[in-house]
């Protein structure tokens, strides 16, 4: 009896695949896939993303809609070009849609998935997201950290006063004002204690956000990938940049291991190194010394680039645009004369409305970061399944005239009597996010922003450099993950001489 079971079990087993996989073609053959372009064989339509795949992307959604289809490779790829869209994906299937894809340089910069931001979602993503945004990126810890932004910023202008009158490169210097404040606020040293200079720091930093912004062979080919990525040399590359992180970390921690720190002056570390010890408050979590390097790794690679590229690109609109440039000069320097503190921030309404007009038109990350659909459901009535890889396009839903008047036009005076803010509730501004996934430093990056701004703004007038004129402003992006601004800026700073009182 048990022997003709077996016997008609082995024999209905090819018919039984046959069904399952007719099932599956039936099923794909009824589900509505959204449209998108044509793919070549093997590569899909990688060929269609160019250098700068947001602007790609944008040009092809305006053929074929705001949810579209591509492959990539082996990936199945679905492109949101709509704040509609958006908030479907971001808000309405939030949970369906918050994982990361599974993809090599992602893992091997998470410490295997140990970090925020690039882990696939789980139970231990929760709760190192949990504990990390009210240890760390709470309000009450960024602002425990104002007196390393304020004594960094006034470094930054006593260096301007120097060179007053004569060109700076403010892409440079904006970069390295947030790299130190990452630096001190992480792990309490400066660039050369660190013994690290302003180039080396940068050249790690771009090396490793490469590694972040590249789909390699391995995520686009499966069986054959991973041997591509050894020929071209590109595994190498990602364990060097891995390493020199990893080595860094290492260093930085045993340090802090050796001293006890400073009541009310703990660095990022030690409050890492804090959450390690204190295991028992965490229930089933363990957070473990790779938890620690993952998050360090978070806070390097998502803190230093966005801020410098934002305040960067914030300096050339004003650069481009005097009257805009003269306004919020007049605003700032009739707040008070000399220095701008945290405190004072909250009254620069039209300051903050620079900001916003700045991260509209230019978002750090303009494709957000990319996301793995985790359950079947329908976007804009298409039908979308596990496994697919979701982009939001920021960048194009910032400059559609559906949402936006005049949208290439830099007009800060948009946001006066709007509703709209960045902070992921309004889908149409969306430069840090939304919902589960979205960024927990927006607060620690605002402020940072608004104050650098507030103070260069306040204590120098700007000029451009002899024979340049604002139409001369090279305003286009480079190639990589966060939108860099093509060619570096350059401007003369020109120390303002505040009236006397007799002169008021
Ligand atoms: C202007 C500056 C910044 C911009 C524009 C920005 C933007 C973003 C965006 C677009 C995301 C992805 C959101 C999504 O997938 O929906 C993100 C994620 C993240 N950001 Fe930021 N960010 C900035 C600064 C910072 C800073 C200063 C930190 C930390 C010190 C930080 C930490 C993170 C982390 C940990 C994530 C991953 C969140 C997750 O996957 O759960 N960001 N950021």
């Amino acid at each position: 009896m048990l022997y003709t079971m077996w016997l008609l079990l082995i024999l209905l087993l090819p018919l039984l695949f046959l069904m399952q996989k007719k099932i599956k073609a039936k099923q794909n053959n009824t589900s509505q896939l959204p449209p998108g372009p044509s793919k070549l064989p093997i590569i899909g339509n990688i060929h269609q993303l160019g250098s700068l795949p947001h602007q790609s992307l944008w040009k092809l959604s305006k053929r074929y809609g705001d949810v579209m289809l591509l492959r990539l490779g082996r990936l199945q790829a679905i492109v949101v070009s709509s704040a509609e869209a958006a908030e479907e994906v971001l808000k309405v299937h939030d949970l369906d849609c918050c994982s990361r894809p599974p993809l090599a340089g992602l893992a091997k910069l998470s410490y295997n998935n140990h970090d925020i931001s690039f882990s696939p979602y789980s139970e231990h993503w929760r709760q190192i997201r949990k504990v990390c945004v009210l240890k760390l990126f709470s309000i009450k810890s960024v602002q425990s950290f104002q007196f390393v932004r304020e004594e960094e910023i006034d470094s930054l202008i006593c260096f301007l006063k120097d060179s007053s009158t004569t060109p700076v490169n403010l892409s440079e210097k904006m970069y390295s004002l947030t790299a130190s404040v990452i630096l001190r606020t992480a792990f309490g040293k400066r660039f050369l204690e660190c013994g690290l200079d302003n180039d080396k720091f940068e050249d790690i930093i771009h090396r490793a956000i490469a590694v972040l912004g590249s789909l390699t062979a391995s995520d686009l080919f499966p069986y054959v990938g991973w041997i591509i990525d050894r020929l071209t040399g590109l595994h190498a590359r990602f364990e060097r940049s891995f390493h020199e992180l990893d080595d860094f970390f290492c260093r930085v921690i045993d340090e802090h291991l050796k001293r006890s720190p400073k009541e009310g002056k703990e660095d990022i570390v030690d409050l890492l190194l804090c959450m390690e010890r204190s295991k028992s408050d965490y229930g089933d979590f363990q957070f473990t010394r790779d938890c620690t390097k993952a998050v360090l790794m978070d806070i390097f690679l998502a803190g230093v680039d966005t801020g410098a590229v934002t305040l960067t690109w914030a300096m050339s609109e004003l650069a481009k645009n005097p009257t805009v440039m003269k306004k919020v000069q007049n605003e700032v320097r009739s707040l008070k004369n000399g220095k701008i503190t945290e405190s004072d921030i909250h009254q620069l309404q039209y300051l903050k409305m620079v900001v916003k007009e700045t991260l509209r038109l230019h978002p750090a990350l303009p494709l957000l970061v990319p996301r793995e659909i985790m359950s079947r459901f329908k976007l804009a009535n298409y039908d979308v399944s596990p496994k697919t890889l979701i982009q939001v396009n920021v960048w194009a839903i910032g400059r559609d005239p559906k949402y936006w008047q005049n949208p290439e036009e830099f007009f800060p005076e948009r946001f006066i009597d709007s509703f709209i803010d960045y902070k992921g509730q309004h889908f149409e501004l969306l430069p840090f996010g939304a919902g589960r996934r979205g960024c927990p430093g927006m607060y620690s990056a605002m402020t940072m922003v608004e104050l650098t701004l507030a103070n260069l703004l306040t204590c120098f007038d700007w000029k451009l450099p002899d024979g340049i004129r604002e139409s001369d402003i090279d305003m286009e992006e480079a190639a990589g993950l966060t939108t860099h601004k093509n060619t570096a800026l350059k401007l003369v700073p020109v120390t303002y001489q505040w009236p006397s009182k007799d002169q008021i």
